[in-house]
């Protein structure tokens, strides 16, 4: 069984998606093994997404990241890193396929609902950014 960091964004909480985002995991074979609802410091959105320093939506990001609640979560299944991927839809919710998260409930490229770690290297350092092994029920 593979791990992945799944986070609902402060757009999708604000909208209380978070149930309605959940069944969409869980219906598509992936289980909650972790989950805590908080809000972001900017520095702690900041250290989350350093590997966008450089970028030029880092800054509008961090703020948003930080604006509101998110429920940050480790996602556990058969290529959980992939499938989650393809439960969220491409990160631009007007190119998301049809049924993914992102084209049913994000907003904007920015405000985009779900994030999802994006390899199984990404997924360890970014589970242990908010958990710590005793919370992860494997
Ligand atoms: P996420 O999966 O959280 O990873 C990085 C985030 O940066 C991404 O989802 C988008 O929400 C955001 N992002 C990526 N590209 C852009 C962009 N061109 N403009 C604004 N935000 C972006």
């Amino acid at each position: 069984m593979q791990k992945t960091l799944s986070i609902i964004k402060p757009d999708a909480t604000a909208r209380n998606l978070a149930g309605t985002i959940n069944s969409r995991f869980e219906q598509n074979g992936l289980r909650i093994i972790a989950q805590k609802r908080l809000q972001l410091t900017k520095a702690q959105a900041n250290k989350f997404y350093e590997v966008h320093k450089d970028k030029a939506f880092y800054d509008s990001l961090c703020e948003f990241m930080s604006s509101g609640q998110i429920v940050a979560q480790v996602l556990s299944g058969e290529d959980a890193v992939t499938k989650n991927r393809e439960i969220m839809g491409a990160t631009n919710p007007a190119n998301a396929e049809i049924g993914t998260i992102r084209r049913d409930f994000g907003e904007s490229i920015e405000h985009n609902a779900v994030h999802g770690s994006d390899s199984e290297e990404n997924a360890e350092t970014e589970i242990a950014f908010f958990f710590s092994g005793l919370e992860i029920m494997e």
